[in-house]
């Protein structure tokens, strides 16, 4: 099935389009480099690099930190399967540490604990549209002398104490992918960082591990098409219209099923700004809330179904990390609808459902 995008693609994206075939220029291009430019300055970072996809910006950013068999990685159990694909195909073992039960987040409190000797990197996984404690994973990491690589893939415009999601790692991921809160109408993705060398490690990495045109290092093709980023620039610039939108809708999901004792809504703690990518509830018989939102035509995931932890792959490589913060979750968590370009009308609709549902 063809994952179909909630965010708008219209004339101006068109005409992105319709730039680059008359520019004859299809790889390699200027699309890219600007959109490294805006995206850098949206974040207000110095230096971006264009991937294609957010998996092989977060592949890059470990191989470009050296990251290899032998070495952990630490990540939560709660993400996309990616994040630990990315590490297993370094070599390194991914070592989950279990998630803080009202953010769904790693917890930070239980980081040192799963630091050896071996670990070198964290990945705090900024789901959902939420930031993790970065200030605290930063103070844990800059101790123990380990890179940070933000997975930003689910946080474009996320924020906390005006710091965005991206600013605070070594290197920061992002994908662009049609569902994302900003995209270029395919895939794609993004590395950031302020560490220039690190940037033009994973240029090289991404283009057959070439600078100035020159085979330096084994590389792979990684790179962003031009019509892809200049679809990527155009769209950027509605990202906040449509975060704001999203933080609009989650107002009014907060206002209609606050009181409703049988669900529990997501939190923005006290100086983090919640750019809801996804808006996940705690739900109890999520199962048959799902099925009757379905019978109601509405759409509705659960992100994720599957435990990285105990998947037979990962197990084989890391061996089985129990989890139980992530267990519990993870049977009754639900995302229900949200979108850049969604109405109030049609999240009202949704919480008469739930509210249906339950009386
Ligand atoms: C948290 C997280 N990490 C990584 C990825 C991988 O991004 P992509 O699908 O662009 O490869 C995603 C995408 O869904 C994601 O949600």
């Amino acid at each position: 099935m063809i994952p179909r995008t909630t965010v708008d693609l219209g004339n101006e994206e068109r005409n992105a389009i319709e730039r680059v075939l008359s520019s004859g220029q299809y790889v390699k291009g200027q699309e890219a480099e600007l959109l490294e430019e805006e995206f850098a300055q949206y974040q207000q970072v110095e230096f971006a690099a264009t991937v294609n996809s957010g998996t092989s910006a977060l592949h890059l950013s470990l191989l470009a930190l050296n990251i290899k068999n032998g070495d952990e990685v630490i990540i939560p159990p709660n993400t996309f399967a990616a994040t630990v694909n990315a590490i297993i195909f370094t070599g390194a073992k991914p070592i989950f540490v279990d998630i803080n039960p009202n953010t769904f987040l790693i917890d930070s409190t239980k980081l040192e604990k799963k630091i050896n000797m071996n670990t070198k990197a964290i990945i705090p996984v900024h789901l959902y549209g939420l930031m993790c404690e970065m200030e605290k994973i930063q103070s844990i990491a800059q101790k123990n002398n380990i890179y940070i690589i933000e997975d930003a893939c689910q946080a474009h415009g996320a924020a906390c104490k005006g710091k965005k999601a991206g600013v605070q790692g070594d290197l920061a991921a992002f994908s662009f992918f049609p569902t994302k809160n900003t995209t270029v109408g395919g895939d794609g993705g993004i590395v950031i960082s302020n560490n220039e060398e690190l940037i033009l490690k994973i240029k090289a990495l991404r283009d057959h591990g070439r600078i100035n045109g020159q085979h330096v290092m084994p590389g792979l093709n990684n790179r962003l098409s031009e019509i892809l980023a200049a679809i990527g620039r155009s769209h950027l610039k509605k990202l906040d219209k449509y975060n704001q939108n999203r933080r609009d809708l989650a107002s009014c999901y907060e206002e209609k099923l606050r009181n409703l004792f049988h669900i529990e809504l997501p939190t923005e703690p006290p100086n983090f700004k919640h750019v809801y990518h996804l808006y996940t509830i705690k739900a109890e018989k999520r199962d048959e809330l799902q099925k009757y939102l379905k019978k109601n035509n509405i759409g509705s995931s659960v992100m994720y179904k599957e435990k990285l932890n105990e998947l037979n792959y990962i197990k084989e490589v890391a061996g089985y990390q129990k989890m139980p913060i992530n267990d519990e979750i993870s049977e009754k968590i639900l995302s229900i609808p949200i979108s850049g370009t969604y109405s109030k009308d049609k999240i009202r609709f949704v919480c008469e459902k739930i509210i249906e549902f339950y009386s």
